[in-house]
């Protein structure tokens, strides 16, 4: 059940905030069966974009399209980008992560600077979906 969502209109890239509170791999099948995949944020438009809805969400923090690959120590977007354009919290992102622990994933803080925080994936956020 879709609880309430919000829809970024202004462009063709569209920006769609879920606040349901999913898991991350919960909130990619998600976004792929509803609409086209968790957002990826390629470039600092985009990121204004992200930064201004995810100000209606309920959780301190929003799933983006961002997993860490731990063997090569690399994040990549799901669109299969590796992440150039970027936003990390200080600490976050660019320390290599410990591999024995539940894998990582990327989201951005709702509130604050709004910057890109590395979390266990099982957490359960709000997230952004994009459509075209
Ligand atoms: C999601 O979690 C937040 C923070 O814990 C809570 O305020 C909100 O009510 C939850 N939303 C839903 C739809 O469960
Ligand atoms: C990641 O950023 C958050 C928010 O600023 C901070 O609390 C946390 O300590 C940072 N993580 C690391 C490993 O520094
Ligand atoms: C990674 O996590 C494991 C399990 O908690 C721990 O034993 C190990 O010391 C950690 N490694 C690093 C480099 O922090």
């Amino acid at each position: 059940v879709v609880l309430g969502l919000f829809v970024e209109f202004g462009s063709s890239y569209k920006l769609i905030l879920i606040k349901e509170n999913l898991t991350w791999s919960e909130a990619m099948r998600y976004c792929r069966q509803n609409h086209v995949d968790l957002v990826s944020v390629h470039s600092e438009e985009i990121d204004r974009r992200v930064m201004n809805v995810v100000k209606r969400a309920s959780t301190a923090a929003v799933w983006l399209g961002l997993h860490n690959y731990c063997s090569m120590n690399m994040w990549l977007w799901l669109s299969g980008e590796i992440v150039c354009y970027q936003n990390w919290a200080p600490g976050n992102g660019t320390t290599p992560e410990n591999c024995s622990l539940e894998k990582r994933k990327g989201a951005v803080q709702s509130g604050g600077d709004q910057r890109w925080i590395s979390l266990p994936e099982s957490h359960k956020l709000s997230f952004i979906c994009s459509r075209y």
